[in-house]
Order: structure tokens, then C-alpha cells, then sequence
């Protein structure tokens, strides 16, 4: 299995190679982790949040499904996300969808992948929620475009109405919610204009971060 074994060897120097320029990295990261942000993306491979970010171990906590989605119901991206804010007191909550999602395609075209098109329902919501302004976008790959950027929106004010982000901002916990879109084609990250820190904002930074996309204003708002 020299595909497997690969993995390890590339490990080993990796390993290696971290300890010769930071002998402490290790030492100092198996104490603790204290990172900032929560990353909540695509599950897709092409998407790794440490790399495009920058980011080194123990700097982002990550959260990663089919389409970057946030369910009200779903304990396990919910137990990520109250684990993140109250435990390790992150500041910053980031959902990145991107483009060229298959999930956000599937769901668009109402394709059958199997299983998965039960988890997928929740874009084709998404999808429903604004079909009268995205279906009107005349370029098959444009409109899909589109529905990465406003599910990634749509999931980011689903985080801001988790009761996890609503009590923190309650006792008053610093905490930004962002929604970011990346590119394949380019290695870009989009910021879609989401960035709420309290409750008050959310409504308007989701009407603005929508109308910028060619929503129009009488887009339904979540309350
Ligand atoms: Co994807």
C-alpha cells in the first residue's frame, strides 16, 4: 500500500522538519490550544482552512460538512460551535462556502447523489429562499456562483441565531461572525460583507451582504 504509506513517511518528515525550525512546537502545542478562530467549510478536499489561511496547527478550530452547512438540529456542528465560543473563546466564527461547490450544484439541479441529497435540502432551501432573483441570472455557472455566495450567508446567520452565539453575545463575549467565499480557480477568499458581533447587526449585515449580490430588498429576512 505504497499510496498509504506515503502518508506516514511524509508525516515522519513533516514532523521532523517543524521540530528542526521550532524544537518547542510540539512540547508547547500538546499543553494547549488557544485558537481565535472557528472556520466552518465545505468538506471538499480543495478547501483545507489551515493552508489557505496561513494557518499553523492550533490556530483554527475547523468544522467541516457537504456544502458548509449549519443546522439548528445538527449536534455535532452545534457541539463544535459551543465547544469553540465557550470553551476555547474564539473570536471569530468564519463560514466559507466556495466556488464551484458540487454540493451547491447538486442542490441547484436537483441532481440525485444519493444520501447525501437529504443533507443537500437544506441548500435547495436556500435555493427556494431567493429562487426569483438567482433563476433570473441567465449563466448556468454565474447562478451557481451565486448560491455558494448566499449559502454561505445564509449558514453564517444560521450560526448568529444558534442559541451557543446568541448567549455569548448575551454575557457580552466578543464574537464576530463572518462569511467568506474561496475560489479553486484562484486561491482568492471573497469576504460576502458578513461580519456581525451582536445580535442587532445580523438583519442588516444579511440585507446589505445580499443586496451587494443583487438581491432585491423585499429578499424575506430571517428575523
Ligand atoms: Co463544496
Amino acid at each position: 500500500m505504497p499510496d498509504i504509506r506515503r502518508l506516514l513517511d511524509q508525516n515522519r518528515l513533516w514532523a521532523e522538519e517543524t521540530h528542526r525550525k521550532d524544537p518547542g512546537f510540539f512540547e508547547n502545542l500538546s499543553r494547549q490550544q488557544s485558537p481565535r478562530y472557528l472556520w466552518i467549510g465545505c468538506s471538499d478536499s480543495r478547501v483545507p482552512a489551515n493552508e489557505i489561511t496561513g494557518l499553523r496547527p492550533g490556530e483554527v478550530f475547523v468544522h467541516r460538512n457537504i456544502a458548509n452547512v449549519v443546522v439548528h438540529t445538527d449536534l455535532n456542528c452545534l457541539s463544535v460551535l459551543q465547544y469553540a465560543v465557550d470553551v476555547l473563546q474564539v473570536r471569530h466564527v468564519i463560514v466559507c462556502g466556495h466556488y464551484g461547490c458540487g454540493g451547491v450544484k447538486a442542490a441547484l439541479e436537483r441532481k440525485n447523489v444519493g444520501l447525501a441529497d437529504n443533507w443537500l435540502r437544506h441548500v435547495e432551501d436556500v435555493h427556494l429562499k431567493h429562487a426569483q432573483w438567482i433563476d433570473a441570472i441567465e449563466d448556468a455557472e454565474a447562478r451557481a456562483e451565486r448560491l455558494c455566495e448566499v449559502n454561505a450567508v445564509e449558514q453564517a446567520l444560521n450560526v448568529c441565531q444558534t442559541t451557543v452565539v446568541r448567549d455569548a453575545w448575551l454575557r457580552g463575549q466578543e464574537l464576530s461572525v463572518h462569511a467568506w467565499a474561496y475560489g479553486l480557480k484562484d486561491g482568492l477568499i471573497c469576504d460576502l460583507g458578513i461580519r456581525v458581533s451582536s445580535a442587532a447587526e445580523s438583519a442588516s449585515a444579511y440585507q446589505r451582504s445580499l443586496g451587494k449580490m443583487g438581491a432585491p430588498a423585499f429578499t424575506p429576512l430571517s428575523p
